[in-house]
């Protein structure tokens, strides 16, 4: 599967089920919960779902409204360290299962997961 057709292949939604399903996840979870902006959950769910809609070929919804993702950047204020890059990860990884993502797909997302989990690595 290409980069450019997961959109499509994921079916109705593109990204909005899985990351739904992590954000809730997220919000629960004793070390990544605390690190969010208290009151903007939906606006989180929302940049995360429109970035990845848009990098694998869906609507660029994403940059319309948040121009170039900088997400280097974007994550400075937050203490990245191998802690919370391992449960990032981990946390998408159960959504992925819950949602039922395909092996087509997850052989293309999920070493793109990977890496830009090492990339926002600040400690
Ligand atoms: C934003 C944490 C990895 C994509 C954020 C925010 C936090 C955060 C606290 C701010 C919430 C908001 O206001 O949107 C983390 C942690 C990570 C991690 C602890 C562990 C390594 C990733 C990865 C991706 C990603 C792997 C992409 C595959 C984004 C995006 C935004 C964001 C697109 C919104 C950027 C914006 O437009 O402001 N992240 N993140 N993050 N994160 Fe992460």
């Amino acid at each position: 599967l290409g980069e450019a057709e997961v959109f499509d292949a994921l079916g109705p939604g593109g990204f909005g089920p899985l990351v739904a399903a992590f954000y809730r996840r997220v919000r629960a979870d004793d070390l990544l919960g605390p690190m969010y902006p208290p009151g903007e959950w939906a606006q989180a769910e929302w940049r995360l779902r429109a970035f990845l809609d848009q990098r694998f070929g869906g609507p660029m919804a994403y940059s319309e409204r948040r121009g170039h993702p900088r997400l280097r950047m974007r994550h400075a204020p937050f203490a990245i360290g191998e802690p919370e890059r391992d449960r990032w990860l981990a946390l998408m990884a159960a959504a992925m299962e819950e949602v039922a993502v395909s092996d087509a797909v997850t052989e293309v997302v999920a070493p793109f997961f990977l890496m830009v989990a090492e990339g926002m690595r600040n400690r």
